[in-house]
């Protein structure tokens, strides 16, 4: 029940406080968003007219959102969309929330020197994020994007439609319903955790669908997929580009030297951990 009315700087200090209490790490980032999100205005809009009121259904509307963030569920899910490379995706819970960290693999994938008319295949593409950055810096890349959950396809079929990106997108276990064709680029962000971390029961990582998340055993089942028959499926001087776990680098840069890739290259995050491994058909 909201017992009166609030302005909007009003309705931030006090969100922004609640939060805070609550140990929500980016307090004041998360209510702007909120509101924003709302409002549909940028955060500019907020704070040029704090004065403005909101209504008690808009305020009903926030207050059950911050009751849902505070519980727990990712503000993310809350909005519905998320940004990654510049676009506004549609997400859910079929699949990861796109992540900063994943647009190292956008930038290492545009720095390949490449055919301009590259084919590229991104593997697991959840909300078509990847496959969608590179569409956007490269229109005239061929770009085919698979995921094993049909939830996954129709969102990122979704998000194509709506950024009017032309990416093809099917449903596919890892290689098996991939024509037998060669790409330039393989990309993938696949489940990487080991199945222990206690990374899973925090956060966001708490929500999100496990088959998103977990690779195998050991956190390097895709890997081992994705590199099986990865000779046949790469063209001559072709790359696949993948995502790691910070402690994964030496492992994944094993499996590639079996998989007889060569030129390896391990890139870091923004944060300095080694989160990108590269390695080239010769
Ligand atoms: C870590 S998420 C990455 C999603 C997206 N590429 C991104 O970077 O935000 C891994 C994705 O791989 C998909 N996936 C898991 N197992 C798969 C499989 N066997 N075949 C195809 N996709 C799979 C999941 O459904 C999920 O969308």
């Amino acid at each position: 029940m909201i017992a009166r009315k609030l302005t909007l700087g009003e309705w931030l200090a006090a969100a922004k406080l609640k939060f805070q209490k609550a140990g929500v790490e980016n307090a004041r980032q998360e209510t702007e968003y909120l509101l924003a999100h709302l409002l549909q205005k940028n955060t500019a809009y907020f704070y040029a007219y704090p004065e403005v009121e909101l209504s008690i259904q808009q305020l009903e509307q926030l207050e059950a959102w911050v009751k849902e963030r505070l519980a727990g569920k990712p503000l993310a899910w809350i909005l519905g969309e998320w940004d990654f490379w510049g676009l506004t995706l549609e997400i859910s819970p079929a699949t990861l929330i796109p992540r900063a960290d994943t647009e190292r693999l956008i930038e290492v994938a545009l720095d390949l020197p490449l055919v301009p008319k590259a084919r590229v295949l991104d593997m697991g593409t959840g909300t078509g994020a990847i496959a969608l950055a590179l569409k956007k810096e490269r229109p005239n890349w061929q770009i085919d994007a698979v995921d094993f959950k049909l939830d996954a396809v129709r969102l990122a079929r979704k998000n194509a439609r709506q950024l009017e990106l032309d990416v093809r997108v099917w449903q596919s276990n890892w290689w098996q319903q991939i024509p037998p064709q060669t790409y330039d680029l393989i990309l993938s962000n696949p489940p990487y955790i080991h199945p222990d971390d206690p990374h899973l029961s925090q956060g966001d990582l708490r929500y999100e669908p496990k088959t998103a998340l977990v690779g195998g055993e050991d956190g390097l089942d895709a890997y081992r997929e994705l590199l099986a028959p990865i000779q046949n499926r790469l063209n001559l001087g072709g790359y696949l580009l993948v995502e790691q776990g910070y402690d994964q680098s030496l492992a994944v840069a094993e499996l590639f030297t079996h998989a007889k890739l060569r030129d390896i290259k391990t890139y870091q995050d923004y944060l300095g951990q080694p989160r990108v491994t590269l390695g080239c058909k010769t």
